[in-house]
This record gives structure tokens, C-alpha cells and sequence, in this order.
């Protein structure tokens, strides 16, 4: 938790490093994160806890791999998706977007189990606001 509002936009201001997520505030033991993304992630799982996304600006894409084979999800602004535990996504966005996170304090931004990391994925638990 947080004595003071935070502005989303002051928040996103405050760094440029993307898919490397801020975390804002906390609700019980649950993460606020916020991060700047663009080009491609890396698929991975989260074994044990779901993932939810808020897209703030521009527009998100999710490929999931499901039983039935993959399938993308687009998140416009404004949009909420949350990604199950135990599917394997990537999430993409060729222009670049503005995202919300919520999520247990301590999830990998990488997951549990993931293909190699390159240099502009950072995997982290997320970085505190400075
Ligand atoms: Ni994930």
C-alpha cells in the first residue's frame, strides 16, 4: 500500500525500460504493476496463479496456447483480459502499448517455466518506483 494517490501517468513517466514492469502500489498480497511494452515477449506459464492485464494505451496482444491450438487476443485500450494459470502466452504489440498488471507479489515476469531470455525481456519480480 501507498500513503498518497499515484498517478498511472506520472508512474509511466518515470522510466523507459520496457517489459520491465513497476510496481505501484500492492492490494493484500497482490501487485499494481505498470510497464511499457513493445515488440515481442517470450512464451511462457505461470504454473500457479492467473494474470491479469489493463491496457492503459495503445494495444496489447496475447497468443495463447490452449488445447485447441493457439489463439491471439487483442486488448484495445481500456481493455481487460486475464490469462489462466497454466497457459502458456506471449504477450505482443508490434506499436507498443501502456499495461496494467495484477498478480501476486513475487510473479516472474518470465513465469515459471520459459523459452531462453533475451537481453530486452527483463525477468523480474518488479522494480520499485523511484
Ligand atoms: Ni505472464
Amino acid at each position: 500500500m501507498t500513503p498518497e494517490p499515484i498517478s498511472l501517468d506520472e508512474a509511466l513517466a518515470s522510466f523507459d525500460e520496457l517489459w520491465s514492469p513497476r510496481i505501484v502500489t500492492a492490494v493484500n498480497d497482490y501487485d499494481v504493476r505498470v510497464a511499457k511494452v513493445e515488440g515481442e515477449h517470450i512464451w511462457h506459464v505461470h504454473d500457479d496463479t492467473d494474470e491479469f492485464f489493463l491496457v492503459l494505451a495503445g494495444e496489447l496482444r496475447i497468443v495463447l496456447r490452449e488445447p485447441g491450438g493457439e489463439r491471439t487476443v487483442t486488448l484495445p485500450k481500456g481493455a481487460v483480459f486475464t490469462v489462466p494459470r497454466g497457459t502458456e502466452h506471449k504477450p505482443v504489440s508490434p506499436e507498443g502499448a501502456s499495461i496494467l498488471l495484477f498478480e501476486p507479489t513475487g510473479t516472474l515476469t518470465v513465469g515459471d517455466r520459459h523459452d531462453a531470455v533475451p537481453s530486452h525481456v527483463d525477468a523480474t519480480t518488479g522494480h520499485r518506483l523511484t
